[in-house]
C-alpha cells in the first residue's frame, strides 16, 4: 500500500517537472486573496511549479500602476486563487470587475475549499460564482484547512451556527461538505497537498500559449 502511494507521488512529481519545464517560459500571475493561508499555499505552489509572478489581490490595480502594485492585465495567463466562503470564491469580485480587461487571455480560477473534492460541489461553485461571460472560465478545487481556534470571532460563531444546521440534517440527506463540517468540528485539519493542482497542471500545459 505504502509502495504504491509513493509510486503515484514519483509519477505526479515527475509529471509535475515535465509540465512545469513546458510553460516556464510563458508570462503568468497567479492573483491570491487568503485569510487563513491555505490558497495562499497553493497560489505559490502554482507560481513555483509555472515560474508565473504571484501577487495577493489586495496589491493588484487594474488601472494605472501604483507602486509596489502589479498589473495583471501585462501577462498573458492569469489565475485566480482563493478560498470559499459560504460558497462565494473570496476575490473572484477583482475578476468580475475587470473581466473586459481580461477578455482574451488564458483565465483560470483555483478554489480552496474544506469540503473533500466532488463533481457535483464543483458544479455548484461554478454556478454560483462563474455567471454570464465568466461561466466557460476552467475552474480547480483543492482542499484547504480548517482550524476553528484560528478563525475570527464572527467566522467561528457562523461556523458554530451552520454546524448546528446541519447536525438536524437526516444523514442520508447530508451532502459530502456536510459531514466533513461536522467531522472537522473541533479538530484542526489541514488536507491543503500539491496533488490538488495537477489538475490545473495539465490544463496550462494542453492549453498552451
Ligand atoms: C465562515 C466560513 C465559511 C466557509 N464556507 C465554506 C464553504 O462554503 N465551502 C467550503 O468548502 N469550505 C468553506 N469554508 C472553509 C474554507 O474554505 C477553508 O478553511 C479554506 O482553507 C479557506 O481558505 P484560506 O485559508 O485561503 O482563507 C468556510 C470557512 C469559514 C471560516
Amino acid at each position: 500500500m505504502k509502495e504504491k502511494h509513493k509510486l503515484l507521488n514519483d509519477t505526479v512529481t515527475k509529471a509535475g517537472s515535465a509540465i512545469c519545464t513546458g510553460i516556464t517560459m510563458e508570462n503568468g500571475i497567479v492573483i491570491y486573496r487568503s485569510k487563513y493561508g491555505s490558497a495562499k499555499k497553493y497560489a505559490h505552489w502554482i507560481a513555483q511549479k509555472t515560474g508565473f509572478f504571484c501577487m495577493e489581490a489586495a496589491n493588484c490595480c487594474f488601472g494605472t500602476t501604483k507602486p509596489g502594485m502589479e498589473t495583471p492585465t501585462a501577462y498573458n495567463t492569469v489565475i485566480f486563487c482563493g478560498g470559499i466562503y459560504a460558497s462565494g470564491i473570496s476575490g473572484l469580485s477583482l475578476l468580475r470587475k475587470h473581466y473586459p480587461k481580461l477578455r482574451g487571455k488564458r483565465l483560470a480560477i483555483f478554489c480552496v475549499g474544506a469540503s473533500p473534492y466532488s463533481q457535483k460541489a464543483l458544479g455548484e461553485i461554478r454556478t454560483h460564482n462563474l455567471k454570464g461571460e465568466l461561466a466557460d472560465i476552467p475552474l480547480f478545487y483543492g482542499r484547504g484547512a480548517w482550524n476553528e481556534k484560528a478563525m475570527s470571532f464572527k467566522d467561528r460563531t457562523l461556523c458554530r451556527i451552520l454546524k448546528k444546521a446541519v447536525a438536524k440534517t437526516p444523514l442520508d440527506a447530508q451532502e459530502p461538505w456536510m459531514r466533513a463540517l461536522l467531522c472537522a468540528s473541533g479538530q484542526e485539519c489541514d488536507w491543503t497537498d500539491e496533488k490538488y493542482l495537477d489538475g490545473l497542471m495539465e490544463f496550462l500545459h494542453i492549453h498552451r500559449l
